[in-house]
């Protein structure tokens, strides 16, 4: 068995969740995409974060991955579907690809008392409303209200997410949801890279609201879904090998990886 689980994101994103994936199944072997040359997908058009991710998914099942797992809000919220839909089907019918944005709907409600919520999230994931449809469909009763947060992955990215001048946009964001609902009891991070600015939002953040990540989440949805599909499971080999790769200098990707990471990475560059 030479099958791996691929993990993509638009960068660096993506291993907060992949952090939490090899807690839960260490065995498994696995390759993460980082499509950094391309990143931020945060702003970017429905038609490009689509195109750019099929790429990258196609690059994926080239390196023998029947199993691959968006570890991104903006390209599962705008790729996703139309790839389940219309790209597999032809491509590589019997490949899987799955999202970070449906585990988390299907439980997010169990969180809140006040059944009123807030997700942060880019602009793309905003604008889909992809979190507003899905959560709709588990909990209807829940009131949903979203933040783009555009200013905060450039933060992260630039490790900047804890200074003194990250601040204000943790001020500025967290100020706009609560105003749009004073009921709020939940708050979702509702993009891969927002973790890293937990931290700070922690100093902001009234004492009644929690706030949700979604990484432990995914990871126990994919363990779930491995359970429920030998006919994938058995493909993926289980020497517990981890290899990484980035569409942009594998340098810079390595050394700010470990941020994201917890531990060095040794990434190889990846033409798109
Ligand atoms: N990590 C991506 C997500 O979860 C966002 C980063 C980006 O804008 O590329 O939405």
């Amino acid at each position: 068995m030479n099958g791996k689980i691929g993990v993509f994101d638009s960068g660096y994103g993506g291993l907060t969740v992949f952090k939490e994936i090899i807690k839960e199944l260490p065995q498994y072997d696995y390759v993460y995409l980082g499509d950094n040359a391309r990143a931020p997908y945060g702003s970017r058009s429905f038609e490009t974060v689509y195109k750019f991710t099929l790429e990258c998914v196609q690059l994926l099942f080239d390196m023998e991955c029947p199993l691959v797992i968006l570890a991104c809000n903006t390209a599962s919220a705008k790729a996703l579907r139309t790839i389940q839909q219309k790209d597999l089907p032809k491509i590589a019918p019997n490949n899987r690809v799955l999202g970070v944005i449906r585990p988390t709907t299907e439980v997010i409600g169990n969180y809140s008392h006040t059944k009123h919520i807030g997700i942060f999230a880019t602009e793309g994931t905003v604008k889909s409303e992809s979190y507003l449809i899905e959560i709709q469909k588990f909990f209807p009763e829940l009131n949903v209200v979203q933040q783009a947060c555009p200013m905060w992955v450039p933060l992260i990215e630039n490790n900047e997410h804890l200074s003194e001048g990250a601040d204000y946009f943790v001020q500025k964001y967290m100020q706009s949801l609560l105003k749009q609902d004073a009921q709020i009891d939940t708050i979702l991070l509702a993009c891969t890279h927002y973790p890293l600015i937990l931290p700070k939002l922690k100093q902001y953040i009234p004492d009644h609201i929690q706030i949700v990540s979604q990484e432990k989440i995914v990871a126990k949805s994919l363990k779930e879904y491995l359970q429920r599909h030998p006919e994938i499971e058995s493909k993926i080999g289980k020497r517990g090998n981890r290899f990484f790769y980035t569409t942009a200098e594998a340098d810079w990707f390595n050394e700010k990886a470990e941020l994201f990471y917890g531990e060095k990475i040794n990434a190889k560059k990846i033409s798109k």
